[in-house]
């Protein structure tokens, strides 16, 4: 790790109309988390020192969403668009400080690597003044070009600035930018907004600096890590690029998936090793996965803990507050809230437990129900060790069932049960001998009737 001083300036002001949202653009998610904080990580995991935000419009959420992933940098505002030149000058004040390094991010590339910013870094350290980084586009519409002469780099110019042959050019402006520290401001002040938009662009800094002698370079990333978000067509493209990413990342690390393609992760999902994935599953936040478990067809899982070889799904869903111990069983239909199922337990079919605790090798019957909101509150059922809750029984909470203890099919139970009891909580069953014979002959007898006459 270099020890240069870094400072990372990350651009979040702009309008992102293209997007039609009431959100700022930074704050959509890519795999539940704001573009911003991908961002943001990024920087932080490549050493990139102090962190400089420049907020708009939504100042206050775009703070938010940085704090809340733990990230605390200092917003500066900017509260005129006037450009992304004039976006990093909003934050003169860190800039003036004093860093070897001054990184420059948009927030809307939330696929940036790492190693992207490194190389960057790399060629500062190497006497560089501006290194920018570039990237083969397949369609370069709307990105600016990196223009070169005898193989140097010279200027960029953004799209609709270019001349027609200047739009042929494939090489594109990623948007990351690092620039020596101590010519950061003296640059950056210069530049005007003498263009078809009218901004002050970032981009012009490369021209100055080529008229100036300064050395300026262009690195290379691959499309995929400088993507830039500007409307949904791209987030969701964007989200596909990092989802499969990610999955092929699982793959590595161990994960059995039958149809990668459709199996969704979140940014903090965590998965070991000798886990099965079957298609079409959701993970939302907040999800552990422990080794061995297999999750079925169709599965959707949100802040929830799945221990070693559990078993969940297919069509299952475990919302936040689920917490499956080893070897735990949660079947077809059946939704887990805020309750603990232990060791082995199993909760098999078409099943609601909320609020709960099943203890371990309980077994919960199909269509069992723990009623646990009165419209107002919520109340808890505890379900203990061993016992056996038989189909179709509504547990009206607050309830206790003891350990071992047995409950009748179609109960609804509203006492709690000691340990061991057996307990039914239905009508009595009331068989009479010959009587169903005795009433369909009469009512034929009485049809017959009414037709005949
Ligand atoms: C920008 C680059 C372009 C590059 C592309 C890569 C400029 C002039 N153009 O174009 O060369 O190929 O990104 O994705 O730099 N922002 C502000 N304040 C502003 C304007 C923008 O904070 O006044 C922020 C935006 O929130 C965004 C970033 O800067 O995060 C880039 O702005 P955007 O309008 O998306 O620029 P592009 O047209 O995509
Ligand atoms: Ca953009």
């Amino acid at each position: 790790m270099s020890i240069r001083s870094c400072l990372s300036v990350i651009l979040a002001a702009g309008e992102g109309t293209r997007m039609k949202s009431a959100r700022p653009k930074v704050l959509h998610e890519i795999a539940g988390l704001p573009m911003i904080c991908h961002v943001a990580r990024a920087a932080a995991a490549a050493g990139g020192g102090d962190m400089a935000v420049v907020v708009g419009r939504g100042a206050e959420m775009v703070r938010e969403a940085l704090h809340d992933d733990g990230h605390d940098g200092h917003a500066f505002l900017q509260a005129e668009r006037l450009g992304t030149a004039h976006a990093v000058l909003a934050a003169r004040d860190a800039l003036a400080r004093g860093y070897d390094d001054v990184l420059v991010m948009f927030g809307d590339t939330p696929l940036l690597d790492t190693d992207a910013l490194k190389a960057c870094r790399a060629a500062l350290a190497d006497g560089v003044s501006v290194a920018v980084m570039g990237f083969r586009a397949s369609d370069p519409a709307g990105y600016g070009r990196l223009i070169e002469k005898d193989g140097q780099l010279v200027a960029i110019r953004e799209d609709r600035d270019c001349l027609p042959e200047e739009l042929e050019i494939d090489f594109c402006n990623g948007g990351l930018m690092a620039i020596a520290g101590d010519r950061a401001l003296s640059l950056l002040t210069r530049i005007g907004n003498d263009n078809a938009k009218g901004e002050y662009y970032l981009t012009d800094i490369i021209a100055l600096a080529h008229g100036d002698g300064l050395r300026v370079v262009a690195t290379e990333a691959p499309y995929e890590s400088v993507l830039g978000v500007n409307s949904r067509a791209e987030l969701a493209e964007a989200e596909a690029i990092w989802q499969r990413r990610r999955r092929h990342a699982a793959m590595l690390d161990g994960v059995t998936m039958l149809a990668p393609d459709t199996v969704t992760f979140s940014h903090d999902t965590t998965v070991e090793a000798d886990v099965t994935i079957e298609p079409n599953v959701f993970f939302g936040p907040g999800v552990r996965v422990a080794r061995e478990a297999t999750i079925r067809a169709f599965s959707h899982l949100e802040q929830a803990s799945v221990g070693p070889g559990a078993e969940v799904g297919p069509f299952a869903r475990l919302r936040p507050g689920a917490d499956l111990r080893e070897g735990t069983k949660v079947g077809n239909f059946c939704e887990i809230k805020k309750a603990v199922i232990d060791t082995g337990a199993k909760v098999n079919h078409l099943t609601y437990i909320g609020d709960a605790s099943v203890g371990a090798g309980a077994n919960i019957g199909a269509g069992t129900i723990t009623c646990n909101y009165d419209g107002f509150n919520k109340y808890r059922t505890d379900i203990g060790a061993g016992a056996f809750v038989g189909s179709n029984s509504s547990l009206v909470a607050p309830i206790s069932i003891g350990a071992g203890a047995y409950i009748a099919s179609g109960s609804v139970v509203t006492e709690d049960v000691p340990a061991d009891a057996l307990a039914f909580g239905r009508a009595h069953q009331n068989t009479k001998p010959g009587r169903g014979k005795a009433l369909r002959d009469r009512l034929a007898a009485e049809k017959a009737r009414k037709s005949g006459g």
